[in-house]
């Protein structure tokens, strides 16, 4: 049996940043499932495909071309990396997301990840629907504030102009798409344990995490 760690929880709450400590504390490998939902939502823009037409959208999603090299993530010939990143890819995202037959097609690509020694899956049904039985699953959150105030000093940091009131309202919005949609709505797992990092640094976090772990 490989070992899984699911972490979920709504946008921006630091999700990513702890996978990867956890996962490198542990040498365990990364499951960024987000990811692939980006990639589906630009691949289906990109291909010219109707973003409401579910199976349309599934079918793309079912053979996503995608490479990792040096860092960059290629879709056929594209790199997009940077596209990846941005809020508007987000927002794609959760628009493919919200159909079943999207995430039912990026289901046996999500189980494959799971490598010896170990996963670490970052996600919002990591717990929920692909890996029901992980021994661990934390729910991540951060109050919408600090979500926003964090995303914010990101951008800044990159040289990127941007309010924190318009990254609140964006990330606010797309929280309410993914909890209120049908198919896997965003939600703690019932044995979940709900971590709240708002005032925690990430190595508190990341200890509290591998405390739970060691357990
Ligand atoms: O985590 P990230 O912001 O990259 O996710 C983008 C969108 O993909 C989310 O807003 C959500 O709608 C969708 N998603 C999902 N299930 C996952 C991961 C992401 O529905 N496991």
């Amino acid at each position: 049996d490989i070992p899984v760690i699911c972490i979920d929880g709504p946008t921006a709450s630091g999700k990513g940043t702890l996978a990867d400590e956890v996962a490198q504390a542990l040498g365990y490998v990364v499951l960024d499932s987000g990811m692939l939902y980006r990639a589906s939502g630009l691949a289906a823009q990109r291909a010219g495909a109707d973003l409401d037409d579910g199976q349309a959208v599934a079918a793309i999603a079912a053979r996503l071309d995608l490479h990792f090299s040096r860092g960059r993530v290629l879709l056929g010939d594209d790199d997009i990396t940077d596209a990846l990143r941005l809020e508007t890819t987000g927002l794609l995202a959760s628009k493919v997301a919200a159909h079943s037959e999207v995430r039912h097609a990026l289901h046996q690509l999500q189980l494959d990840y799971r490598r010896l020694p170990g996963l670490v899956a970052d996600g919002r049904d990591m717990g929920t629907a692909i890996f029901p039985d992980a021994p661990l699953k934390v729910f991540l959150t951060a109050s919408a504030a600090t979500r926003a105030e964090r995303r914010y000093k990101q951008l800044i940091s990159k040289g990127i102009s941007a309010s924190i009131a318009g990254l609140r309202q964006d990330l606010e919005a797309r929280d309410l798409q993914d909890k209120s949609r049908k198919a896997s709505p965003l939600a703690p797992a019932a044995d979940a344990r709900e971590l709240d990092n708002s005032a925690l640094s990430i190595e508190e976090s990341k200890d509290l995490v591998l405390d739970w772990w060691a357990q």
